[in-house]
């Protein structure tokens, strides 16, 4: 199961995004917890471990990731021809959830009996050079290479806005869980959110939780303004506000019984909305041709067409 958490700046993605892990980590799941925001707070409100070298979006860790998925892949010639829509096909290797895993040996850290990762932030020297998207290149590297037992989840704690449609990343998850308030500014991501994922044909993996919703004028503003399901709402908690004022980090113990439903909501949507692998593969192969067309793309790697492996099915894996 694939959950990933988006919105505006501010909403509380982080924070929605650890009390979930929270929440899988007490009810026993595997997971691999990724920070894939270039602000960084993940590690810190989950308490685990950061090393700021694993950062995937690192030069040298990003060429691992292409090296590693690639594999023996003949369609493709070289590491550096992955691109960020490069599809799975025979030879690839895979991120699995294994203790003996290469990726997650070299790239993440152990957490408990699970795993944390992070995309990293701006390089130095891609400062006024490059976009935070290019950073998130091998966390889509490794997210279209994933493959996932049946009770094991990727968690994954997203850049702000609306970034994730400039690349693959709309296409990895089962449930992109969009955090609102219910602010018009709030209202504005959203129908962002609306309008990119319906033309994206993901619009059915959307839905929303009301974060700081203090009252029942507030849920009713949100419930006139939000056209996707509202799996839940959270208040504005000064148990979570004292709780990070102290550094320390956030778990299910601040939220009493109601608000803990949210998150069990949350996994029981991601299930509801599962995509199937093959599915999935068929839009990141539709995404990989748009790539393919792109002049920089021809320039820098040829024709990434041919990448395509129509044989491959992620039954075989
Ligand atoms: N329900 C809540 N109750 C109290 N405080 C909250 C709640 N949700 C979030 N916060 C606080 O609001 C601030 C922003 O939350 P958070 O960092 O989770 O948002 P974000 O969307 O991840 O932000 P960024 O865009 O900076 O990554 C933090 O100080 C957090 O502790
Ligand atoms: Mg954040």
């Amino acid at each position: 199961m694939r959950t990933a958490f988006v919105g505006k700046g501010g909403s509380g993605k982080s924070t929605l995004t650890a009390l979930f892990i929270n929440y899988l980590k007490k009810q026993e799941k595997q997971f691999l917890a990724v920070d894939a925001d270039i602000n960084q707070h993940l590690a810190e409100l989950i308490d685990a471990e950061f090393k700021e070298e694993l950062a995937v979006s690192k030069k040298e860790n990003s060429k691992k990731v292409r090296e590693y998925v690639k594999g023996d892949n003949p369609r493709i010639e070289d590491e550096a021809n992955v691109v960020k829509s490069t599809p799975p096909g025979t030879g690839s290797n895979f991120v699995k959830l294994d203790r003996k895993n290469k990726i997650l040996d070299d790239l993440a850290t152990e957490y408990g009996d699970n795993w944390f990762m992070h995309v990293g932030t701006y390089e130095k020297e891609g400062i006024g050079a490059s976009c935070y998207h290019t950073s998130l290149t091998s966390f889509e590297n490794i997210l279209s290479h994933l493959k996932l037992k049946e009770d094991e989840w990727l968690v994954s704690d997203m850049v702000a806005g609306t970034d994730a449609f400039a690349n693959t990343l709309h296409a990895q998850f089962d449930l992109i869980v969009l955090v609102v308030e219910p602010t018009p500014e709030g209202i504005k991501v959203y129908e962002q959110y609306k309008e990119l994922s319906q033309e994206a044909g993901v619009f059915e993996n959307i839905a929303v939780v009301g974060n700081k919703v203090d009252c029942k004028h507030d849920r009713e503003y949100l419930e006139e303004n939000i056209d996707s399901e509202i799996i839940g709402y959270l208040p504005r908690k000064s148990e979570i506000k004292m709780a990070r004022q102290q550094n320390n980090p956030v778990g299910l113990e601040l939220l009493n019984s109601d608000e803990k439903q949210v998150f069990q909501k949350i996994a029981e949507t991601t299930e509801n909305r599962k995509v199937e692998p093959d599915e999935r593969l068929e839009k990141l192969k539709e995404i990989h041709l748009k790539v393919s067309e792109k002049q920089h793309i021809k320039d820098a790697c040829g024709d990434v067409k041919t990448q395509i492996d129509e044989g491959f099915s992620w039954s075989e894996v």
